[in-house]
């Protein structure tokens, strides 16, 4: 009893559309390999094709994909492929597949390439520069694709350069992990876990096929920082509104930072201020400039700063808790992943501005991104960001406490997150400048 060929749909482009570049990406078990494989198959059989499978290096057909197309066609008992030691032939249709290593290849015996219709490159984040260059051109044939399966390995892999990093209408890229694959065994998906649980580095790099570098790369860009301290907005209409970063110890800094809209006025930092002080000076805050809220961080001594407030009636405090689930929780981790993530797209949305402060710029700076097996944004843990920098990122803190939730302009403030309309869909629905 023949097996029916099912395609997963991630992959379904590699038959049903016509393109020159085909890039599918992500971390290992992916199914890149079994669904090219399949998928080539099937095509070799409607139609006389030759198919070239390259890498890099090959130094025996062992290395190749000739043993996975050989177990799949045996699989599926395609007895119309007939398999030789160096090649695969379709005996109905005359299709054949060819392997190669690229490393071995000048611009002679490239020529042999040249009447190629499809072209695999499995491993493409291993392909040098050097064989790109050669390769593509080669593949020349009227209608001919190539097709790349890659786990990224840095941020400049070379193909990745070339047909990834700026890809236009004839180009398909497609990022695929292991819980897109509905045939990933459960002993991969368990290894994926474990290994989740061990190194969340490596986890983002094998599993999730992010390149090695960018799981160590910076949330915000010193650049935009730098541009917002020296933009020259004066003055804003937008409604105030405060966060405020409350210190863990007597010892340590409350940070107070105070933004209208674009324009991020200034930031005020006090010493030693024991949790009724802090609480009066909000309270001082709030009677002399109004503000449509104050947002604060419930960590530390927050929690009794905000239950004064709350008992002296004020209605604009709101309690911000970094670990609670985000407004938008298809994009952000969490709540602290979300004003961070805010604070950065508000900070690229020029013109904005910053006060001119040293230490908010490192704050900003110091913090690494990752992403979670759904691919939303998380923060890389506040203890290695102490380390970098030998304190505690209080002043950025106390800025992205201003993004927790959306602010109407019109001074008509509104809670977001009663109802499961995401921060997005909010900015939609409303024609008015939301003062972010
Ligand atoms: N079409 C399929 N049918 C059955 N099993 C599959 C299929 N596609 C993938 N798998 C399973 O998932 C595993 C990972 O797939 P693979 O193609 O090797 O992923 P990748 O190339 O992305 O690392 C395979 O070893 C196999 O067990
Ligand atoms: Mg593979």
């Amino acid at each position: 009893m023949t097996h029916v060929m099912e395609i997963a749909t991630p992959f379904l482009p590699l038959i049903n559309q016509k393109k020159r570049y085909k890039l599918y990406y992500g971390g290992r078990a992916g199914g890149k390999s079994f669904a090219f494989a399949d998928c080539l198959l099937a095509l070799g059989r409607e139609k006389k094709l030759f198919i070239a499978c390259v890498r890099e290096v090959q130094n025996s057909i062992k290395d190749s994909v000739y043993k996975l197309l050989k177990d799949r066609a045996e699989y599926y008992e395609l007895v119309d492929y007939v398999f030789y030691d160096d090649r695969i032939e379709n005996v109905v249709t005359g299709t054949r597949f060819i392997f190669k290593g690229l490393k071995d290849q000048n611009s002679q015996n490239i020529k042999s390439l040249e009447g190629v219709d499809i072209c695999w490159i499995e491993e493409g984040q291993s392909i040098s520069k050097a064989s790109w260059d050669i390769l593509d051109p080669t593949i020349r044939k009227k209608g001919s694709e190539i097709w790349v399966s890659m786990n990224r390995e840095a941020e400049n892999d070379p193909i990745w350069k070339a047909i990834a990093a700026h890809p236009d209408e004839k180009t398909l890229v497609v990022k695929v992990n292991y819980y897109d694959n509905p045939h990933c065994p459960d002993e991969i998906k368990y290894l994926a876990e474990k290994c989740k649980a061990e190194n969340m580095d490596d986890y983002e790099h094998i599993w999730l096929g992010l390149p090695v570098a960018q799981g160590s790369t910076k949330l915000i860009n010193a650049k935009d920082v730098r541009q917002a301290q020296e933009s020259d907005i004066l003055s804003s209409t937008s409604p105030l509104i405060v966060g405020v970063d409350i210190a863990r110890f007597g010892d340590d800094k409350t940070v107070f930072c105070f933004r209208r809209g674009r324009f991020c006025e200034r930031l005020e930092v006090s010493d030693k201020l024991d949790t009724v002080d802090v609480a009066n000076k909000i309270t001082n805050i709030i009677n002399e400039k109004k503000p449509a809220r104050v947002f604060i961080d419930m960590g530390n001594n927050g929690a009794g700063v905000y239950d004064i407030l709350k008992d002296r009636g004020f209605k604009c405090v709101r309690g911000v808790n970094f670990g609670n689930a985000a407004i938008n929780d298809e994009r952000y981790f969490n709540k602290r992943a979300e004003m961070w993530g805010l604070a950065n797209e508000w900070l690229k949305e020029k013109p904005v501005k910053l006060p001119k402060d040293d230490e908010l710029l490192d704050d900003l700076c110091s913090v690494n991104k990752s992403f979670d097996s759904k691919g939303r944004l998380k923060l890389e843990a506040k203890e290695g960001v102490k380390k970098r920098i030998g304190r505690s990122p209080d002043r950025a803190d106390a800025f992205v406490l201003t993004f927790a939730e959306p602010v109407y302009d019109d001074g008509n403030v509104k809670q977001a997150g009663i109802t499961s309309q995401s921060v997005e869909s909010l900015f939609k629905t409303t024609s008015q400048d939301l003062g972010w």
